[in-house]
Parts: C-alpha cells; sequence; structure tokens
C-alpha cells in the first residue's frame, strides 16, 4: 500500500463529502481515532470539532493526557464530562453483549447527539479498522464502532453521517498513516485499547469501586510490560473471589488476570513467555492493590481465547 497517496486520497474524499459542512470526532486517545482525528483534521482544519468523551471507563490520566498531546498539534480536544451517563447505563448490567450495546447507545444515542446538535455537525468521523468489520460481520463480537456495517442507518438512528477513512486498513497500516501524519511515538506506537475502555476487562457488573481496581492493575500492568514490546498488555478483573490472608486474616478477594500477547493485528494471538522475574514482580504490586489477593497470567492464544474478557 501507498501510504502517502492513501492520506492523499482521503483528504479529498473527505473534502468532497463534507464540503463546507461540520464535523465532529471523538477521539479516545487510541491509535485508529487519534489517527482519524490528525487524517480528518489535516483535511477539514477547523470545521472538525474534536472531543474527548470522559466516560469513567479510561485509564489513569488519560482526558488530560490526550489533550495534551493534541494541543501541541495544534488540534484542540473539548474534554466531556459523561461519567454519570454511562456509569448509569451499565448498572446492573453483567452480560457482555448488554454492556458493549449500553456503551454504544449512551455513546451515540445520548452524549453524541446532544454534542452533535450543540455542534451543528453533519458528518461523524470513525476509527473503525478493517478487523473491527471483519470480525462483527463474522459475528465474533459487536464492536463499539460498528454501525454501518450492521445495517444501522446512522441518518435515520441518530441524524449524522458516518464517515470511516480507516475502514480499508488494518492495525500496522493505521500506525504507517499515523506516523507519516506527523502523530507522536507513544500515540502511534501505543497498545491497542479497546472502545468500550475498562469496562471490556471488567467481568460482570461495571462499578466505580470494580473500575478503581482495573485502573489501579492497568496502571502497573502497563508500567512493568512497556519494555517488553509486545503488541499488547491489559489487567481484567474477575467477577470471581478468592480466600486469601492479609495481615493474619482471612480475606474473600478479588482476582486480577493478567494478560500479556503478540499479533500483527490482533486477529490472532501468541501468549509472551515472560519471565517469572516478571511475574513475581506483577503479582506483588497487584496484590497490593486493596481487595485484590490473586494474581493470575493467563496462557491462551487467540484463538480459543479472544484479546479482551468481554
Ligand atoms: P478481541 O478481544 O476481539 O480484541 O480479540 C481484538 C483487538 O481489538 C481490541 N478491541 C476493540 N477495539 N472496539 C475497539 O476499537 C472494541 O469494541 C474492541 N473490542 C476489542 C482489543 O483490545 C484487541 O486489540
Amino acid at each position: 500500500m501507498n501510504y502517502p497517496q492513501f492520506i492523499q486520497d482521503q483528504i479529498t474524499a473527505i473534502q468532497q463529502q463534507v464540503g463546507r459542512g461540520r464535523a465532529i470526532n471523538a477521539v479516545s486517545g487510541g491509535v485508529d481515532s487519534s489517527v482519524v482525528t490528525a487524517l480528518a483534521h489535516r483535511a477539514l482544519g477547523s470545521q472538525l470539532k474534536t472531543i474527548f468523551v470522559e466516560n469513567a471507563l479510561m485509564r489513569e490520566g488519560e482526558p488530560q493526557r490526550v489533550a495534551g498531546i493534541f494541543a501541541k498539534l495544534g488540534i484542540p480536544v473539548e474534554i466531556i464530562d459523561a461519567r454519570a451517563a454511562f456509569l448509569g447505563a451499565l448498572k446492573g448490567l453483567t452480560d457482555p453483549e448488554q454492556k458493549r450495546q449500553a456503551i454504544t447507545d449512551t455513546f451515540y444515542r445520548d452524549v453524541f447527539v446532544s454534542e452533535v446538535k450543540r455542534s451543528g455537525a453533519k458528518f461523524l468521523f470513525h476509527g473503525t479498522i478493517l478487523t473491527d468489520i471483519e470480525e462483527t460481520v463474522a459475528g465474533i463480537k459487536r464492536q463499539h464502532n460498528i454501525l454501518t456495517q450492521l445495517g444501522i442507518n446512522t441518518e435515520e438512528a441518530y441524524g449524522y453521517q458516518v464517515v470511516e477513512p480507516l475502514k480499508t486498513l488494518r492495525k500496522d497500516g493505521v500506525r504507517e498513516v499515523g506516523r507519516l501524519l506527523g502523530l507522536p511515538d507513544d500515540v502511534v506506537r501505543r497498545i491497542p485499547f479497546p472502545g468500550p475502555a475498562l469496562a471490556a476487562r471488567i467481568v460482570g457488573e461495571v462499578t466505580e469501586a470494580r473500575l478503581t481496581t482495573v485502573r489501579a492493575a492497568t496502571a502497573i500492568v502497563e508500567e512493568e510490560l512497556a519494555g517488553t514490546g509486545a503488541f499488547q498488555y491489559l489487567a481484567v478483573l474477575l467477577n470471581d473471589y478468592a480466600t486469601g490472608i492479609r495481615n493474619g486474616k482471612r480475606e474473600f478477594g478479588q482476582i486480577i488476570v493478567v494478560r500479556c500477547i503478540d499479533s500483527v493485528d490482533a486477529r490472532e494471538a501468541t501468549v509472551r513467555e515472560l519471565s517469572w522475574d516478571t511475574l513475581h514482580r506483577l503479582t506483588r504490586r497487584i496484590t497490593s492493590i486493596p481487595g485484590v489477593n490473586r494474581c493470575l497470567y493467563d496462557l491462551t492464544p487467540k484463538p480459543p481465547a479472544t484479546v479482551e474478557y468481554v
């Protein structure tokens, strides 16, 4: 693929489609949404409004980090506080598809519709990539950002057109386009992070307390495993409890799973062999999170497992 040509073609197509209209997009700080932000901004400049939806499901310090990165590139990002809406929609839900659906609905139907109205935008940019489409169409999983491919008419349902300029690329291609658009290395090389964010890593109900736990574990895993160069590493909070001992007392504690995988495009994945040293260090740190008394390392490749747990 000739990526400079791809960028030129997409810019032309975007300018033709949007004309003098206004467009909006949400950036999460992940590779896909960051690249689509840079690409759409290159094509549309101030016709594009970029927001960061603070949905309570993000990693530590994300909103400020992301806004800071784009500010340096001259791309303003507005942070929208929608924490209550997402936590309310997820309350009581334990089924993975229902959780994903609740996040999709809250994002598009509630938060986004009002932001789109406020901005007057008729076009919404999405960081959908080819793998998202394939897996959704195959029925493996409904990806957070797939609507059109499922036959949902966004113009009828939500009042705007969805534009997906990255939908023919896989992850490696998206990174290359981002690099060419001048995104910094820590964005372009950043490990993938799912649309449903930390909710994809909580088995069972998503609550503020459980988010705090998985967020702390995520920060530890990302810090400890950044040097591995693995494709993706993450922490998952299980819905089971196990007996343990803390300060000489019996404790029925929570269980965190650590996953570290190698992959080219996330369609298949193998498990990285971590040293016992690393595994012990991770275990020590993770079991010092309040309420967590077990840490497990997941040895399952994809397939049969998926990368995320929800
Ligand atoms: P799975 O769990 O399906 O994940 O094996 C494959 C890759 O996709 C990421 N992922 C998502 N990305 N929206 C996204 O944008 C989603 O709903 C979603 N679910 C999973 C996951 O982190 C992995 O890199």
